[in-house]
């Protein structure tokens, strides 16, 4: 038989972990939520959220990966006979599809304000103009699915040239650049002047805007943001090494992309205020806010370029993520070429997303939100709905010894071995009764 591919040491092991999880979530999503409801208040809810769902959610995933070795349908089969279980791989599946449907239309956002940073688009543009460029480049029909079909190409090339040769080999140069990218940015906007009271917005919590809506849509992001409940992460675990510490690696994975979410929202609150901007703005902080900022400081004109490279890598990043979990189904289970697999199931989120990007509002299909629905339904119910199927799986329904054994190495990590316990008892108790009251209150019904 063929081996599986899988990646090679610790390190690539974290970076491309990392990179899945890093994404348009930072970005986009994370400061224009956070400027939306509260600031630092948003944040510690969120921050909750991880340490209470988040973690315990991420660990079950990598067990299911690194345990099986196998896709998310394999991995559910194999360590559970009970057939209904083999609905968490269907429901993840359909939610990797439903994300990348949108998300794809996104990252062809952020590809063309690429290139039109390079060409200078936003040279000295002003509130009107920036407004007027964002709508154009949304709402016709052809420039959108062009984009969408140039970032799904970039995406086809790296996933058929495989796990390693691809996956693994983009990441490693990308993520770092990235990095260094974001931390210019940074650096860049904490020096202007009024740049104090972004900061105070970010770190200083005003709960008063906080209420059960707001902690829905923490739980939510914390989930989108560390690609969850959907078989990503099982995916990408299923290629770790066996000595690879799922413990560590998570924490590890959940610290950073906390980190690159901060950065992102230093990188922009502190030159919002600085200009007398609106935090609140909403999704259009990133494609109309941020290109409004760079216009007006020096040295802008190349800072934004550097500024929507660091999204256009990170986006391609987590959406080749969330294809591979498809991939690995149908190469595995279905026994498809790796080639003939990664090009139908482009195909398919190709159609899809291009109709998608005709439905945002002001577009041609704007009366089929299909774009908002995807977007509202796998963050607040599919994405927390995956999760808690998967910790009542790993709760109830796989064997613990299991679970201990494969987060300690089979007891070669002792000090894994308390934390791996503890784990198992929030796992089987405290996430499934948060999740369902999150989930009941979501959806209207306390
Ligand atoms: N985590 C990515 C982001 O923040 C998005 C993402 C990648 C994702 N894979 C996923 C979200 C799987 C949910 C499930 O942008």
């Amino acid at each position: 038989m063929k081996q599986r591919e899988g990646f090679s040491s610790g390190l690539t092991v974290f970076l491309v972990t990392l990179s899945s999880a890093v994404g348009l979530g930072n970005i986009w999503l994370f400061p224009y939520l956070t400027g939306s409801n509260g600031g630092a208040a948003f944040i510690l809810i969120y921050l909750l959220c991880i340490a209470i769902v988040g973690l315990p959610v991420m660990l079950c995933e990598f067990f299911m990966g690194r345990r099986t070795k196998k896709n998310i349908i394999g991995a559910v089969t194999t360590l559970s006979n009970k057939k209904a279980f083999k609905s968490i791989g269907y429901l993840g599946m359909a939610s990797t599809a439903m994300i990348a449907f949108f998300y794809a239309v996104v990252a062809g956002w952020v590809y063309s304000y690429v290139l039109k940073s390079i060409t200078g688009t936003f040279k000295g543009v002003t509130n009107t103009e920036v407004k007027e460029i964002f709508t154009s480049s949304t709402t016709s029909i052809f420039p959108p699915a062009i984009w969408v079909f140039i970032v799904l190409t970039v995406v086809s090339i790296i996933l058929i040239s495989g796990v390693k040769k691809g996956i693994e080999k983009v990441t490693k140069v990308l993520m770092p650049i990235l990095l260094i990218l974001l931390v210019i940015c940074v650096i860049k906007s904490l020096t202007l002047s009024g740049a104090k009271e972004g900061i105070e917005f970010l770190f200083k919590p005003d709960f008063s805007k906080v209420n059960m809506a707001v902690v829905v849509s923490a739980l939510g992001l914390s989930f989108f943001k560390l690609s969850l409940g959907m078989g990503t992460m099982t995916t990408y675990a299923s290629y770790y090494t066996k000595d690879s510490n799922l413990y560590g690696n998570a924490a590890k994975v959940i610290i950073s992309d906390t980190l690159v979410s901060l950065l992102a929202g230093l990188a922009i609150f502190p030159a919002v205020f600085s200009f007398g901007l609106d935090p609140s703005s909403g999704p259009s902080l990133l494609f109309e806010t941020i290109p409004l900022i760079f216009s007006k400081i020096p040295g802008g004109s190349i800072l934004i370029v550097a500024f929507f490279l660091t999204a256009a890598f990170a986006s391609t990043m987590a959406l080749i993520s969330m294809i591979e979990v498809l991939v690995a189904y149908f190469t595995e289970e279905k026994k498809m070429d790796r080639t003939k697999a990664v090009i139908i199931i482009v195909s398919v989120i190709f159609i899809v997303s291009a109709i998608t990007s005709m439905t945002v509002s002001g577009g041609i299909l704007s009366k089929y939100p299909l774009f908002d629905t995807f977007d509202k339904l796998t963050s607040s119910i599919l994405l927390p709905l995956g999760g808690l199927i998967i910790a009542i799986f790993i709760g109830w329904f796989v064997n613990k010894k299991d679970f201990l054994d494969e987060l300690s190495n089979e007891g070669a990590l002792k000090q894994n071995i308390t934390a791996a316990k503890i784990s198992y008892i929030i796992i089987k108790f405290v996430t499934p009764i948060l999740l369902i009251i999150v989930f009941l209150s979501s959806i209207g019904v306390i």
